[in-house]
């Protein structure tokens, strides 16, 4: 069993400031940044500051937790004007995680059910930051589901960053991965870069690799080949936003991984705590955010594309149920078909 697993938080409440790694420098830099008003944080998550759906929820979460307790307002009425501003312009950060819209609505509920300013301010703390450890006791779980599916001996293939630095702490896919290894399984992984923003590079190699697991980082170029080659034993990738009818909305190049993964007979298994499923919504009703340009014409900071190139950007992709072997929840494992089965398991 490993010692040295990930113990930082990425996003932790800090006496009415927000403390949160610095995702943009990593892996150069592992810097904590402290965060005082929630349009900072709204900027924190819309530049990748803090990334990874769970993150971004809990952080949301605590930025009109910091909203209501700078509040001077002197009425409920007040308090709620204020409050639905900073919701607002929270929410209008990134569209695709549903995360973010369940944290924030939680917190909106506490506001509805409590009476009196001070009450409010110290309820939609503590329910921020309750948020925070149930999203840590959501992956442990989770990844103890997930691991009964991983063999002694099998290589993994994850996508983007689904691990300790995308949640509060331990990890969705990253997560099954650590508590298969804390069964005293050996596990390898393979990560692809995650091109254009590169977390599988800059963040899950840095995270996985302080770690001591045995990681290989690859080119997203060189998924199909290593899949041919038989390298890959299963992949295990997070999600944003699983639909009620199964579609897994993940980092840009997830659907390429599944495609393959079927083609070569490996089994694929999205990991995301509840907070991910989108139980109101088909797949056909989520937004796909759109990036800067400047992340595919820039490498490293430089202009490697023509100017006046066109150029798309979609951060995330779709993958349809029929790729998918199970889901990996909290709550336990979905089964294929799984828009058959999540309903059952989620209630
Ligand atoms: O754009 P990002 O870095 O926020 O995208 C993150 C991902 O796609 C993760 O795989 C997903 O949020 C699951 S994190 C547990």
């Amino acid at each position: 069993m490993k010692e040295n697993f990930f113990t930082l938080r990425t996003v932790a409440w800090d006496d009415g400031r927000v403390k949160m790694i610095d995702q943009s420098i990593l892996p150069g830099r592992l810097v904590y940044r402290s965060f005082d008003t929630w349009e900072k944080i709204a900027v924190a998550i819309k530049t990748l500051v803090v990334r990874g759906a769970p993150a971004i929820g809990v952080a949301a979460a605590m930025g009109l937790a910091i909203a209501a307790s700078k509040s001077k307002a002197g009425s409920k009425a007040q308090l709620k004007v204020e409050m639905e501003r900073a919701a607002a312009g929270l929410r209008a950060t990134r569209p695709t995680a549903v995360n973010l819209f369940w944290a924030i609505d939680r917190v909106m509920g506490v506001l509805a059910s409590t009476d009196g300013v001070p009450a409010i301010k110290k309820a939609v703390v503590k329910e921020a930051c309750g948020m925070a450890e149930e999203d840590v006791l959501a992956n442990r779980k989770l990844g103890e589901f997930g691991a009964k599916l991983l063999d002694d001996g099998d290589t993994v293939m994850t996508h983007c960053n689904a691990g300790a630095l995308a949640t509060v702490g331990y990890g969705t896919a990253l997560g099954v991965i650590r508590a298969a290894s804390e069964q005293g399984k050996c596990v390898k992984v393979i990560v692809p870069e995650t091109r254009p923003a590169l977390q599988g590079a800059r963040i899950t190699a840095f995270e996985l690799y302080k770690d001591g697991f045995d990681c290989t980082l690859i080119s997203d170029t060189a998924v199909g080949s290593m899949m041919q080659a038989g390298k890959v034993d299963k992949v295990v990738v997070g999600a944003d936003r699983i639909t009620k009818d199964g579609f897994v909305f993940n980092k840009i190049g997830t659907y390429q991984l599944a495609v393959l993964a079927k083609r070569h007979d490996v089994p694929f298994y999205p990991a995301a705590p509840s907070s991910s499923f989108d139980l109101k919504r088909t797949h056909d009703q989520v937004t796909i955010e759109e990036r800067p340009f400047d992340e595919v014409v820039k490498f490293g900071g430089k202009r490697v594309a023509p100017k006046g190139v066109a150029v798309v950007n979609p951060a995330f992709d779709m993958t349809p149920p029929d790729l998918v072997s199970a889901i990996i929840c909290e709550r336990g494992l979905i089964a294929s078909p799984v828009q058959d089965n999540i309903a059952t398991i989620m209630g």
